[in-house]
């Protein structure tokens, strides 16, 4: 499709060049094509301007002052909770945790529920598709559990080959825990029908939602998963950040995870009792202002409308694959039947690291290598790709860009 084609199809939804000017990165980095949103997305003054002002306002210790600045800071924490729990249409705020970023929510719930609901035997299905934070904390507690891990394949496309995945589910998968969107790749998974066939086999689901909460609407209640995480920073919020969500009459039977200050009710030396949900699981002074500039991010998002970021990414994605398709010698990395906001390229003889040197020189910036995701380039036969990977900011032209970056890349390796 041309880029006029594209901008007379296009829903009358997000404007990327107006977006662009709420990213003050853009200004200080002129000529700048940001394509590296799957690793970090770029802040919008609103989150770098709200942060600073509630230091300036409103900061001081949660949950412990008695004192009226102590409370309005704990109100604001409490009030971010609660942007969270609409934000995924959560039943309850109890049921975010504010975690340091998805990594730490795996790791929470691994340890956690997994430490203490796991047996010998057990099994925890996972998928080729995953990145490490999806991998190592079930390989940590393996060693303590006895847990089973059972990987099911990609189809030939790319995809998560459903079949297989169901074929792999028994009494004895305890727990399926998959990403709804590949960071490597961009391949989308069915995850209402991997929630779906999870429970019928009496599994519990967590969703990574890390790459998918930017780009999709996300309702938890529909979806009916057990756990749900994702991080901050890749949703145009602060690093050291994330939302771990889980059912409320999971996160009941979860005993802490970590101990420390504001997750106890009551500490003697011979016994501690914990908090209820979801305090019980943040130990120590949280992330305060994380938290409040996560809930400024996400009423930024949602003030843009989640259907129209959705419309845009597919949009793009979907003007992306055919322009990068048409280059000769450059292959896209297959994504399955659906691909979103990610277009991982492979170039046969070049080091995706010499090519995303090349292409930062045309100031274009894209991640290359292994993508944190090192069992999915072997069974792909790579030793990495070259990504790029859209946010709410690009449009067209940053693709065209990427594209002549690519051709130009190309010559000097022929
Ligand atoms: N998981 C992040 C990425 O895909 C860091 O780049």
């Amino acid at each position: 499709m041309s880029r006029a084609a594209l901008q007379a199809t296009a829903k009358p939804t997000l404007d990327p060049a107006r977006i662009k000017r709420d990213f003050p990165v853009f200004d200080n980095n002129p000529g700048l094509v940001f394509l590296d949103s799957a690793a970090s997305a770029q802040k919008p003054a609103a989150v770098i301007d709200g942060v600073a002002e509630f230091y300036r306002t409103d900061y001081a210790n949660v949950h412990r002052g008695v004192y009226r600045l102590s409370a309005r800071s704990s109100d604001r924490y409490e009030r971010a909770r609660e942007t969270v729990r609409r934000f995924l249409n959560a039943a309850s705020a109890d049921e975010i945790v504010f975690v340091r970023g998805a990594t730490e929510a795996i790791n929470l719930v691994a340890y956690s529920w997994g430490m203490t609901f796991l047996k010998p035997g057990d099994e925890v299905l996972i998928t080729e598709l995953e990145h490490h934070a999806n991998i190592v904390p079930w390989q940590l507690i393996r060693e303590r559990t006895g847990l089973k891990l059972v990987v099911a394949p990609l189809d030939a496309s790319g995809g998560l080959d459903l079949a297989a995945f169901e074929a792999r589910l028994s009494s004895r998968t305890k727990l399926v825990a998959v990403t709804q969107l590949a960071n490597a790749t961009g391949a989308m998974l069915p995850i209402e029908a991997i929630v779906r066939l999870a429970h019928k086999h009496g599994a519990k689901i967590l969703v990574d939602g890390c790459q998918a909460a930017p780009r999709l609407p996300v309702d938890v209640c529909a979806l009916d998963c057990d756990f749900y995480v994702f991080s901050g920073h890749k949703i145009y919020g602060p690093t050291g950040i994330g939302v771990l969500y889980a059912k409320s009459a999971i996160l009941e039977t979860m005993p802490p995870w970590q101990g420390g200050g504001d997750m106890i009710e009551q500490v003697t030396f011979e016994k501690t009792t914990f908090q209820k949900p979801p305090h019980r699981f943040e130990a120590g002074t949280p992330d305060i202002s994380g938290a409040i500039g996560l809930a400024i991010a996400l009423d930024y998002v949602e003030a843009l409308g989640r259907d129209a970021i959705f419309a845009h990414e597919e949009e793009l994605t979907g003007y992306g694959v055919d322009k990068l398709s048409r280059l000769p010698g450059i292959r896209l990395v297959p994504a399955g039947q659906r691909r979103l906001g990610i277009l991982s390229v492979d170039v046969q003889g070049v080091h995706p690291h010499d090519l995303a040197t090349v292409l930062d020189q045309h100031h274009v910036a894209v991640r290359a290598g292994h993508h944190c995701a090192q069992p999915l380039m072997d069974r792909l036969g790579l030793v990495g790709t070259t990504r790029a990977s859209l946010g709410i900011y690009n449009d067209a032209r940053d693709i065209d860009a990427l594209a002549a970056a690519l051709t130009e890349a190309q010559k000097l390796f022929a």
